[in-house]
């Protein structure tokens, strides 16, 4: 991002950016020039990590526990990161969950967790977000959905659910905020090497590989330059899209 002395800065808030998938958009954008504010649940220590590289970048940075299911916490983060900053750019609703079963196990309150989480949760910052994006006229909102919410997976139902229901989300935001100037677009990643796939059988990540032509599991960094991207002018006549990032493996 080329900025000039007295430009402000752009201010970027990724939910679940502590660890995976979050952690690398958070370190990605304090690259290209964003403050950024992050949401964790635990893990303090890599938040202090994450803290030294964002600041070693030269971006200020806000750290805010919040669990993003509770809109009452979700209004509370929102509230604190536009005390310290002056505006919010960006809005990367990342954080996720799965608990993964075969329908006739799956409980009431695994399904209901992972959509709290995953949908609910996506709601609950874009709501109280959103009325500040559209005083600035400006925003853009990046929604991490799954190619799981494309095209379902055994044993994934809630979570298919819950990121079918985001992509749906992210293509009526994209159509209500246009107008004011504010983008909404889903990053669906394939398979991804994190704590959320590193608990997957040796013998299932063999079976997922054999399905990705590109032959390899992502890195949290390949997901991290798309969302890079779609933060900022360069894709500013995108909205309402779903890109995956998968290898080939959904095509
Ligand atoms: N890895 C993949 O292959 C893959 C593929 C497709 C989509 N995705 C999506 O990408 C996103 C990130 O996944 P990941 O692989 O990076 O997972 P991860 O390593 O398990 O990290 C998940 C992040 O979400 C946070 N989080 C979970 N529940 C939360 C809640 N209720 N409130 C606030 N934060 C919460 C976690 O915070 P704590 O550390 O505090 O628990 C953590 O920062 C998720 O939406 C996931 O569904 C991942």
């Amino acid at each position: 991002m080329n900025r000039t002395g007295n430009e402000e800065k752009k201010v970027a808030l990724v939910t679940g950016g502590n660890r995976g998938i979050g952690r690398a958009i958070a370190i990605k954008l304090s690259e290209e020039g964003y403050d950024v504010a992050v949401t964790f649940r635990s893990h303090s220590e890599s938040v202090n990590e994450l803290e030294r590289i964002c600041r070693g970048n030269g971006s200020d940075f806000l750290a805010v526990r919040a669990d993003v299911s509770s809109f009452e916490q979700a209004k509370n983060l929102i509230s604190q990161v536009i005390e310290k900053f002056p505006r919010i750019d960006v809005l990367v609703n990342n954080a996720g969950i799965t608990k993964d079963n075969l329908m006739l196990r799956m409980s009431e309150a695994d399904f209901d967790s992972v959509i709290d989480t995953n949908l609910k949760g996506v709601f609950n910052c874009t709501k109280h977000i959103l009325r500040i994006m559209m005083k600035q006229k400006s925003g853009s909102i990046i929604n991490i959905a799954s190619v799981v919410g494309e095209v379902g997976n055994m044993g994934q139902s809630n979570y298919a659910a819950s990121k079918a229901g985001v992509i749906g989300f992210t293509k009526s935001i994209a159509k209500e905020a246009a107008p004011r100037n504010i983008r909404c677009n889903a990053v669906a990643p394939g398979f991804i090497a994190t704590d959320m796939t590193e608990i997957l059988p040796e013998t299932v990540q063999g079976e997922i590989l054999k399905t990705i032509p590109l032959g390899a599991w992502g890195k949290p960094e390949d997901v991290a330059k798309l969302v890079s991207f779609l933060a900022g002018e360069e894709s500013s006549y995108i909205t309402g899209q779903v890109i995956n990032v998968d290898g080939g493996m959904v095509m």
